[in-house]
């Protein structure tokens, strides 16, 4: 009896730590995928706003104008982009996730303000604006 009882416990213990620990696996996927996304490793399909060629993959990595000295798009942080704060002259507004994708696909930020051409159009399924959501939102 005794033997069974602490099956059943290691049995509860393990099940209810996969419990805890699978949605943190899930985001730690997401994470990643987000980073290899940002940096190109994954390549996404991206065009210059009004054109239809796509973009050469190594022309629209995120990382080519939003890391480094040159960041000709600014430095994204996981600050700047959750705190609410005035862009483009814009009232002040914040990131989640469904507006990133907005940014994203269509040049929309979340005071609806349109972004310049510089800062591609990217064709992101909503896998891949999550990932790139968790990547940049945990910075
Ligand atoms: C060729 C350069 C370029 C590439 C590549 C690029 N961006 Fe940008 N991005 C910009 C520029 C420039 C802006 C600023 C636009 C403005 O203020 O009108 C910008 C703005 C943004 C903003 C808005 C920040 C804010 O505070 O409102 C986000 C978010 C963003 N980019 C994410 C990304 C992500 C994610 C990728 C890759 C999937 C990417 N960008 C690729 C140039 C780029």
């Amino acid at each position: 009896m005794r033997g069974v009882r602490a099956g059943l416990l290691i049995a509860g213990t393990t099940a209810a730590a996969a419990v805890v620990a699978a949605p943190l696996v899930a985001q730690w996927i997401r994470q990643s995928h987000g980073a290899e996304l940002f940096d190109g490793r994954r390549p996404l399909v991206a065009r210059i706003a009004g054109h239809d060629e796509r973009l050469p993959p190594m022309a629209s990595r995120c990382i080519n104008c939003h890391r480094g000295p040159q960041a000709t798009g600014g430095i994204l942080s996981a600050e700047g982009l959750t705190q609410r704060i005035a862009r483009r002259g814009g009232p002040p507004s914040r990131y989640d996730s469904g507006t990133l994708c907005r940014l994203l696909r269509e040049g929309i930020d979340p005071a609806h303000v349109m972004v310049t051409r510089t800062m591609p159009r990217f064709d992101v399924d909503d896998a891949a604006c999550a990932a790139l959501w968790a990547h940049l939102s945990k910075r």
